[in-house]
């Protein structure tokens, strides 16, 4: 089988800039992305795309209505294409069994339902949403029993490792592609087909191939450690805080042996994202059900500690404030999960918020990215508040930082966006109530000179005091 046509089911964070990218690097392949969502489609084919990712503006200019397609005619993009790749949402479950932990594989399940009733012709079936392990194994189920006599389907396992922000860049100079299929020729065929697609950029070399199973495993595993990694640097900058030690310091010693390596070793106020938490609860999940619970006990102290920093960032602002923030107006810095993206899936900032508004603060909330109406959908969701009139009324949301910041008695940094380093701070002091504070939840602020300027400055993993940082445990003494 040769690919001439790629449907994507899922126009969505994964779907969208990966997609994108093999219409760039593959012009003699058509790419048709399609969704649900009649909305997103049209945004897709509109000069606002739905998601905010640095270069991917320039990808879709570059290819769309050329190669690249974006549409809701889902069967005639499904019947068209060899190869299909399934992008669709896996959430965390909110009811039923496994509520809380496991992942909702219904979209999955509709989209491969769909493939089974339209498909005339072979099809290759690429799961690129992370899924459990074994789910593989569900969709050839589904597709095995509305099988129509001369149809056959290939089931790959090709998860996605971009992050979003740097997701072009990720997606072009990939470190590796996984590839998981079956063991029998067939199986070795699509992955050499799947394979060939990516070799119009990324060396052989770089593309792995495993066994479906494994392929699934790797990609739960990855976001495990690496959120680990996370977990690990933020319980320390808890032991620093107490001790005078600094945590930046500290991460920068250990990164240094090229065995431990220096990513993913910034303290901050706790990791969010549409993956980390939803992949390691899954894989908790999937360990209590394999009957390994010290294995699934393991990896939820990496969750545990997450809400751990979390909550210790919130409440460190409540009792610098002098206990009490009722009534006190006070600024968000950026809602996004991190910078360079308008997602806010699981954001560290909804938390603060939270924790805020229960305890009576009014808040201004300023994002670079994030649309206002986003904010309001979180901050009133019934997870976060049984009450969204009173959030409502106590939170306002700004365009620019400046006015953001008028008359309030903080400044809660959530998100490490680079404008908030070049503020005037001194011009942002002037307007605020007095003494003035500022919670670096990201650690990336200039804190010397914003105490210069009279701000009482709080951050992670460091102590200061008023005449600068304490360097050392025995200088506290
Ligand atoms: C992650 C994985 O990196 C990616 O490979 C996978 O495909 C999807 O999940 P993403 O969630 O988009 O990507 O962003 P990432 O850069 O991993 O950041 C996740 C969270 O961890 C963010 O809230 C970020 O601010 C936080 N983080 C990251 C830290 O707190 N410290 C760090 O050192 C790195
Ligand atoms: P991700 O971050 O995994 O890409 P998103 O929520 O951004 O997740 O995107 C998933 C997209 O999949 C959504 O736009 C949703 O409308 C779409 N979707 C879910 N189920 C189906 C389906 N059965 N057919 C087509 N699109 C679907």
């Amino acid at each position: 089988m040769v690919i001439t046509k790629i449907c994507c089911i899922g126009a969505g964070y994964v779907g969208g800039p990966t997609c994108s990218v093999i219409a760039l690097k593959c012009p003699n392949i058509r790419v048709t992305v399609v969704d649900l969502s009649v909305e997103r489609i049209s945004q897709w084919n509109s000069d606002k795309l739905p998601i905010y990712e640095p270069g991917l503006d320039d990808v879709v200019k570059k290819c769309r209505n050329i190669n690249l397609f974006f549409s809701n005619d889902i069967e005639t993009a499904i019947d068209e294409a060899e190869l299909i790749f399934i992008s669709v949402n896996t959430p965390t479950k909110t009811f039923g069994n496994g509520r809380g932990r496991a992942a909702d594989l219904k979209y999955v399940e509709s989209a491969a339902r769909m493939i089974a009733k339209v498909a005339r012709s072979n099809k290759i079936v690429v799961e690129k949403s992370t899924v459990p392990v074994r789910a593989a194994e569900s969709i050839m189920h589904i597709l095995g029993a509305n099988q129509k006599m001369d149809v056959k389907y290939e089931i790959l396992s090709n998860p996605e490792f971009l992050a979003e922000g740097t997701a072009i860049d990720d997606l072009l100079n990939a470190d590796r592609i996984l590839i998981g299929g079956e063991c029998t020729e067939t199986g070795s065929n699509a992955i050499e087909e799947l394979s060939w697609v990516y070799q119009h950029w990324i060396p052989k070399e770089r593309i792995l191939t495993t066994n479906t199973w494994s392929s699934e495993l790797s990609k739960l595993a990855a976001n495990a450690f690496l959120a680990q990694r996370i977990s690990s640097i933020n319980s320390l900058s808890a032991v620093c805080e107490a001790t005078g030690a600094d945590v930046t310091e500290v991460a920068k010693a250990v990164g240094l042996d090229s065995r431990i390596g220096s990513k993913f070793l910034q303290a901050s106020i706790g990791f969010g994202g549409s993956c980390f938490q939803k992949d390691i609860l899954n894989l908790v999940y999937i360990c209590e059900g394999l009957n390994l619970p010290e294995v699934a006990a393991y990896w939820q102290q990496v969750i545990d500690m997450n809400e751990y920093q979390k909550m210790r960032f919130s409440q460190k602002i409540i009792e610098c404030l002098f206990n009490t923030v009722s009534d006190k107006r006070i600024t968000i810095f950026g809602f996004a999960f991190k910078k360079n993206t308008g997602d806010t899936r699981e954001t560290p900032a909804i938390t603060v918020c939270k924790t805020l508004l229960e305890e009576g603060a009014k808040l201004n909330i300023y994002d670079p990215k994030v649309d206002h109406q986003q904010i309001l959908e979180d901050l009133t969701h019934p997870s976060v508040t049984d009450s969204p009139e009173y959030v409502r009324k106590a939170i306002d949301i700004f365009d620019n930082a400046y006015d953001a910041v008028k008359d309030t008695y903080a400044i809660v940094l959530c998100t490490e966006w680079d404008e908030f380093v070049e503020l005037d701070y001194r011009a942002i002091y002037s307007k605020m109530m007095k003494p003035a504070y500022i919670f670096d939840g990201r650690k990336i602020l200039k804190h010397k000179e914003l105490q210069e300027i009279g701000f009482h400055v709080q951050t992670i993993g460091r102590k200061l005091n008023r005449t600068g940082l304490l360097r050392s445990w025995a200088t506290q003494q």
